[in-house]
Parts: C-alpha cells; structure tokens; sequence
C-alpha cells in the first residue's frame, strides 16, 4: 500500500556482520562461515488476538494500515534477558505472555496450556536459556 515499503524498492538484502562481535562467536557457523543466529522467530507480523484471548490487542497507538491487535514475532534470542513481556511491557511472566497468544498464536498457546505441568515447566527453563550473554 502507498507509503509502506514495497519489495521492487529494495535493491539488496540487508546484510548484518556479526563476525566480529564478542557476543555471536560461539555461535555456530554454516560451511560458508556465515553466522547462524537462533532467532527463535519468523520476522513477520501475526494477528495475536481472537473472540477468547485478547490480552495482546491493547496498543494505544494507530499505525497507519496495520490493526492494533497485529504484531511483528518477538524474537525468542535472548527473551531471557528481556523481561517483562509484550509490546506494551505489562506481562511479568513467560507463562503469562505464552498463555496471551491468542489468533495466529493460538494453536501454540493451546498446546501449551494442555501440556502437562512438567512439559510446561520444561518449555518455560527452556525459555529461560536463551539469555542475552554480556
Ligand atoms: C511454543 C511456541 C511459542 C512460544 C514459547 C512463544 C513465546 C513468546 C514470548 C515469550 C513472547 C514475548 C517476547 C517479548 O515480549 O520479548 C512472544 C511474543 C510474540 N509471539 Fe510468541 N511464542 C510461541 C508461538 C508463537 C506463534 C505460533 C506465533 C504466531 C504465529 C507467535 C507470535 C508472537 C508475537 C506476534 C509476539 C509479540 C507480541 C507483542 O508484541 O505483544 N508466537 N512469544
């Protein structure tokens, strides 16, 4: 749509080096040398709301073409150094953020709400290893 960026005006990909910064040199490498960074998302923009879960469809502020209730994934990389949780910072938990995911992210939240106490508590420490190293 006018005034949102359109695929014919990007020439090149963007390229990030991330070769040279301490935090990404334990990171693991294809055989090209190139990086490979666990982002842990998928950098498009889902619909995290439905009739029964809502809680991620309170932004204050209008973008032009995009609804309040669409939001890009939030990376996983590093999710545990970067509490609290959702666009507006007002989910203190992992558990409470997971349990947020309604429209797109539903099927995801579902799953884990009907997981076992000890499946969720493994995706939850799980969760809790993907810390940001200084
Ligand atoms: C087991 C599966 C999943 C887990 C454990 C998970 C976990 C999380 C966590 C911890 C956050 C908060 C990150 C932060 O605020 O920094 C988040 C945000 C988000 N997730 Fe997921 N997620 C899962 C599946 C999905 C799926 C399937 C979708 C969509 C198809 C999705 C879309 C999003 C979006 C759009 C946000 C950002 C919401 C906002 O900005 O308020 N997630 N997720």
């Amino acid at each position: 749509m006018a005034g949102t960026l359109n695929v014919t005006q990007v020439k090149e990909p963007a390229v990030y080096d991330l070769s040279q910064r301490d935090r990404t040199k334990k990171l693991k490498r294809n055989d090209k040398g190139q990086v490979l960074v666990p982002l842990f998302g998928d950098l498009k923009r889902h619909t995290m709301t439905d009739n029964d879960i809502d809680q991620l469809g309170n932004e204050l502020i209008a973008q032009r073409f995009v609804d309040r209730n669409i939001f890009m994934t939030a990376e996983l990389w590093g999710v545990a150094s970067t509490p609290p949780y959702g666009h507006r910072n007002d989910i203190t938990t992992m558990d409470g953020v997971i349990r947020a995911h309604g429209g797109d992210g539903r099927k995801a939240c579902d799953a884990y709400v009907n997981a076992s106490d000890e499946d969720r508590s493994k995706i939850i420490a799980f969760l809790k290893t993907l810390e940001i190293e200084q």
